[in-house]
């Protein structure tokens, strides 16, 4: 890599050089082989041409691919003269210069109109964009910068014929940098805007941009607030013949201008004044003169049509009398008198034209002045700078329509040529006395005589203009020339038809009026007319106080001179005067700089791309003066370069120096020379370089030098095939040395392996035969050894047994000893304890008999003591006192009186048993008899009426153990009382036993329908419950058989009628009550109390019920509680009514 970018350094220009890329290395040196080599290289796309350091740009008229960021990279940091000619070459250059050795710069770009001196100048700001620092601040810079570039083109750019976007102004730019090389900010100076475009504008050419840009781009909205409109044909001020550019979009370009305003820091009311003057501008070309005659036969003009002047009026916030009036009047003060005149039709357009131009320019050296507020460098530290200069170059109009302009223009063009011939040559001084070489005169054409024509202060022809302007009296074009003609009559570069050298007298080529200069670059035709004019620039002071009495901020800042408090009767600096002191400063300014040239050669008129005027181009480079500049840069040695270099690349013609040359660089390139026989006089040694007197030697050491090349690279392949053949071949036999080493190393390896198993094995066999030997003898051994053992085992078993027996018939000795004698032991005390038993049962009888006795001895004794039976009465009296305590404990210990309670005392002695199970008897019938005896009738009959249900349901019925608990009530609708029942009551003439709400069963589908439910002594009614009276039927209890229900816990009972009877023909009652059990038993008791016969009740889960002529079977079931807690009946079939009964 290292080696890589080395031999990058060494490319240089002199490499795949198309024609010659410097033209001080031209041979020979010709106009014709300038242009020659000029167009080769235009026609190779090598638009850019060297001079030494000066380039040469010609104007592709399309783009070319060699602006990219690659490029930039490629130029960057590279020396000038390495690579092909570029303008980044000298952008690059001149950066490095400024940034490194902390030199000022500055880039003077000339050439005509349209031969590409703006976009040069845009090149090189772009460059040094791109190469200097970055970061957010930097690139705010920048982009100000760069952006001031399209306000700028749009007011001071228009289309002319020569170029679609011609500067009409001078331009200089200072970037400011600092000690890093990043930029600060910038100035901007601007020279001549050409004003006079503003009211006109020649034939296929266009007013300034902004003009164009403001109708087509401004939004509806906006034009109305200027009071303009978008028809550019309403405008006198534009011309109609070119008002659109092919390929220029106004529109779009008025957006970029807007945006680039907002960039540069124009705040939105600035750009909105700004706006506003332009439209003012526009609409002041329509206001028109009328003539009107006056008393003093002088004609006084008149505004014909008041209605764009009032706008105007309105737009810029002017009374519009006050502008009227000075389009009418002019006031002439002088030395306190004041003097006011009419204006003619022709002075009020003059007067109009005047204004509109002062307008323009003045808000076009206002916006400069804007930008650069915005632009200035924030710092008050040293800056480096690098100027920018883009001004028009060299105007001749061959046609002879040279006017002041073109003058002026010329004069600046020739300054620039003098501080460049001056400063060329003092750079090729400067660096011949670096490098120690001798300095010899050179030829050269000097052109300060001419500028001394122009800008003499005592005679020359500015000095001589100014005067005609100043002088009082009638002063007129001719009279200025024909003072010239007095004055530089004599002057070797002033030409006149009237001059007093009689030289021109018969030059028809020079018409009257008119007056040549010979300048640097060519003979130019001035007319005088208009000359005293635009050098007066003349705008009337009614009209600057008109427009300082604006209320507008923008325009009475711009017209200070309109103050009548600061009225100043000098007059104003002439317009010659104030470019020539710009122009010195612009001079001074330059000559502390370091110089970069760039000229700009346009290389054909009709803006297209392949073509080569020859004789265009040939035009430009004399007057450019490019031929003069090669002339002065070859005018010591053509061609210059470092001693190193050099060697580098001329090394290898010389056998002493190839391929390396060990020692200074300088000897090496002098024992090349040497040995290449150079003679002396073409050549001379600087101190770092070796200077090249004759481009014909430098081409010859090229030639050698590719010749040598194409010889160097024979042998190069040469030696690199012989190199790779004897590697590969190396290679081959080393590889085959490390392949038989290895396979010897392997069959060896092999062999040795097989050996080495055979000794394995044999020693193996062996070594199991020694083994299976020692191993039989230790076998026998140790065989032998466990024989003795056992035989010796053998022996102490038998010892030992014998032992044991005796030891055994020992011991069974001693236990029938100790046996026997246990037995005897045990005899002997057995004896002993029946001898003393027997003892002892004769003294207990002894002590009994004893007794016995002396009882019958005491009763014998006192017998006659005691009366007859006394002990009977004794036990008598002792039974009764134990009774008489009885008694009263029992007294004391009584239950309760509830004939529940079955409590009693314990029994105190055995013999009172029955007595005291009597006396609990007894005590419980009384406490029952008790219990009776608070009884009232009413409810013994209640209890009656409740024993006779117990009997009738107890333990057959489920849903008798609910209704113990619950008293019989009877009547429980309170029929005799109850209003409702009042008719039923009185058809019911016996008493009411029972009255209650029942459901009758419908025999069709089961469901109840409601009943009132009567019962007295002898019959039972059903009666319907929703009238409360209407009797359904009467059964007299007579005729009641039986009653049939279930089991269950239901309600449904079925009453069965005597056949044949009345009440049968209805057939049998199936029922469903709540108070089934106090039914029946009333029933029961009513029909018992009647017929003194028991009516039937049956109790069963299945039995049959009459309905009218069948019979119907009426069956329980239980069922889960899921249909309900209630009993219901449904109709099955017609011979099967079903009840589900709950579960219980
Ligand atoms: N280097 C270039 N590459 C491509 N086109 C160019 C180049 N220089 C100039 N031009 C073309 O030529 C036209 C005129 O160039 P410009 O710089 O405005 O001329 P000048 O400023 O000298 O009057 C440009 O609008 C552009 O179309
Ligand atoms: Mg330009």
């Amino acid at each position: 890599m290292g080696d890589m970018s080395k031999m990058e350094v060494k490319t240089s220009l002199l490499d795949n050089m198309i024609g010659v890329g410097d033209m001080v290395l031209l041979e020979p040196l010709t106009e014709k082989s300038f242009i020659e080599n000029l167009r080769k290289r235009f026609n190779h796309n090598e638009i850019y041409t060297y001079i030494g350091s000066v380039v040469i740009s010609i104007n592709p008229y399309r783009s070319l691919p060699i602006y990219t960021p690659d490029k930039v990279e490629e130029y960057r940091n590279r020396n000038f003269y390495e690579l092909s000619p570029h303008i980044y070459a000298l952008a690059d250059e001149a950066y490095r210069s400024l940034r490194d050795q902390d030199k000022d710069q500055c880039i003077l770009i000339t050439g005509e109109s349209g031969a590409g001196k703006t976009e040069a100048s845009k090149l090189v700001m772009s460059y040094v964009a791109a190469v200097c620092g970055k970061g957010a601040e930097v690139n705010q810079v920048k982009e100000q910068l760069l952006q001031s570039n399209p306000v700028l083109e749009a007011f001071g750019n228009a289309k002319t014929v020569r170029n679609d976007n011609s500067s009409r102004f001078g331009k200089y730019m200072d970037i400011e940098f600092d000690f890093k090389g990043d930029p600060l900010g910038g100035v901007i100076s601007n020279y001549l805007l050409e004003k006079s475009r503003v009211v006109k504008q020649p034939r296929g050419e266009r007013n300034f941009h902004i003009f164009y840009q403001l109708l087509s781009g401004a939004s509806e909205d906006m034009l109305k607030k200027l009071k303009l409109e978008r028809d550019f044909s309403k405008y006198n001020y534009l011309s109609l013949d070119s008002a659109t550019v092919t390929g220029v979009d106004d529109a779009s370009c008025f957006r970029t201008v807007k945006n680039a305003m907002q960039i540069v820091g124009f705040m939105d009311d600035e750009t909105q004044s700004v706006l506003e003057l332009v439209g003012a501008v526009l609409k002041l070309g329509n206001i028109e003169f009328k003539p009107e005659s006056r008393v003093n036969e002088v004609d006084e003009s008149r505004v014909k049509d008041k209605n764009e002047l009032k706008e105007i009026c309105e737009l810029l916030g002017i009374d519009q009398s006050v502008l009227e009036r000075a389009f009418s009047f002019r006031t002439v003060e002088a030395k306190q008198e004041k003097v006011s005149t009419t204006l003619n039709v022709a002075q009020a357009y003059y007067a109009r034209d005047a204004l509109a131009k002062n307008l323009y320019s003045r808000l076009f050296t206002w916006l400069v002045n804007r930008i650069n507020e915005s632009i200035k460098a924030q710092t008050k530290k040293r800056k480096k700078v690098m100027g920018v200069l883009d001004i028009y170059g060299f105007e001749i109009f061959e046609s002879g329509e040279n006017s002041f302009e073109q003058f002026i223009i010329n004069y600046c063009n020739e300054k620039l040529q003098q501080i460049f011939i001056e400063l060329t040559l003092k750079e090729e001084q400067e660096e011949y006395i670096r490098e120690g070489i001798e300095w010899t005169h050179i030829e050269y054409f000097n052109n300060s005589v001419i500028c001394d024509l122009i800008e003499n202060n005592t005679n020359g022809i500015m000095a001589m203009l100014d005067e005609e302007c100043l002088r009082p009296g009638t002063v007129t074009d001719s009279t200025f020339l024909e003072k010239l003609n007095q004055i530089c009559a004599d002057h070797q570069h002033f030409e006149s038809r009237m001059s007093k050298s009689s030289k021109f007298l018969n030059d028809h080529s020079l018409p009257h009026n008119c007056f040549r200069i010979q300048h640097y670059a060519g003979k130019v035709l001035y007319h005088v007319d208009g000359f005293v004019d635009k050098n007066n620039d003349l705008l009337y002071r009614d009209l600057s106080q008109a427009m300082w009495k604006a209320n507008h901020s923008l325009i009475k800042s711009l017209f200070p001179d309109g103050n009548p408090a600061k009225i100043n009767l000098k007059r104003p600096p002439t317009a010659g005067s104030q470019f020539k002191a710009s122009v010195a400063t612009l001079m001074k300014n330059l000559q502390t700089k370091n110089p970069n040239y760039i000229r700009c050669i346009k290389p054909n008129d009709q803006k297209a791309s392949h073509i080569f005027t020859d004789s265009l181009v040939c035009h430009q480079v004399r007057y450019l003066g490019l031929m003069e500049n090669v002339r002065v840069r070859r005018a010591g040695y053509a061609f210059r370069q470092p001693y190193e270099a050099c060697l580098e690349r001329y090394k290898m013609l010389c056998k002493q120096t190839w391929p390396h040359w060990r020692g200074q660089a300088r000897d090496g390139v002098e024992v090349l020379l040497k040995d290449l026989q150079i003679p002396a006089e073409e050549y001379s040694y600087g101190r770092s370089k070796i200077f090249i007197r004759n481009p014909r030697t430098l081409f010859s050491l090229e030639e050698q030098r590719k010749r040598r090349l194409h010889g160097l690279a024979t042998l190069i392949q040469k030696i690199f095939r012989g190199w790779k053949a004897r590697t590969h071949f190396l290679l081959m036999k080393s590889s085959q040395v490390t392949v038989a080493a290895w396979y010897r190393r392997y069959a060896q390896q092999k062999k040795y392996k097989k050996t080495k198993s055979s000794a394995v094995i044999v020693q193996s066999f062996i070594r199991g035969w020694k083994a299976r030997k020692i191993l039989r003898e230790l076998k026998y051994q140790k065989r032998c050894k466990e024989a003795v053992t056992t035989i010796g085992a053998y022996w102490h078993g038998t010892q030992a047994r014998r032992e044991l027996r005796c030891l055994k018939e020992e011991a069974r000795n001693r236990r029938a000893v100790t046996v026997i004698w246990a037995s005897w032991q045990g005899t002997k005390a057995r004896r002993e304890l029946k001898r003393l038993k027997e003892e002892a049962r004769c003294k207990h009888a002894v002590d009994v008999i004893w007794a016995y006795w002396l009882g019958l001895k005491v009763r014998r004794e006192y017998r006659k003591f005691f009366r007859a039976h006394a002990g009977k009465r004794i036990y008598e009296f002792t039974i009764q006192r134990i009774i008489q305590k009885y008694f009263l404990e029992l007294k004391n210990k009584m239950p309760s009186m509830s004939p529940c309670d079955k409590t009693w005392p314990a029994r105190p002695y055995l013999f009172l048993d029955s007595t005291h199970k009597e006396l609990r008897r007894i005590f419980h019938l009384w406490t029952c008899k008790k219990y009776r005896g608070q009884f009232t009738d009413q409810k013994k009959a209640i209890y009656k009426e409740k024993l006779e249900a117990s009997e009738i349901f107890k333990d057959k019925k489920a849903l008798y153990p609910s209704s113990v608990g619950q008293p019989f009530q009877g009547d429980y609708l309170e029929i005799n009382k109850n209003p409702r029942y009042q008719k039923l009551n009185s058809l019911v003439e016996e008493k009411i036993i029972f009255a209650d709400i029942v459901n009758k069963i419908n025999r069709a589908n089961g469901k109840g329908a409601q009943r009132i439910f009567l019962l007295t002594k002898n019959k039972f009614m059903l009666a319907d419950q929703k009238s409360g009276h209407q009797v359904k039927s009467i059964v007299p209890l007579a005729e009641l058989t039986s009653v049939s229900m279930s089991a269950q816990s239901d309600g449904f009972f079925a009453l069965r009628v005597k056949e044949g009877t009345t009440a049968a023909a209805k057939g049998d009652f199936l029922l469903n009550s709540e108070r089934i059990i106090e039914i029946i038993t009333k029933l029961h008791r009513a029909g018992l109390d009647l017929t003194k016969e028991k009516i039937q009740i049956e109790i069963t889960d299945e039995f049959l019920v009459q309905f009218k002529q069948d019979k119907v079977c009426v069956k329980f079931i239980q069922s889960n509680p899921k249909n309900g807690t209630m009993a219901s009946c449904k109709r099955k079939n017609n011979r099967l009514l079903e009840v589900t009964v709950p579960s219980p």
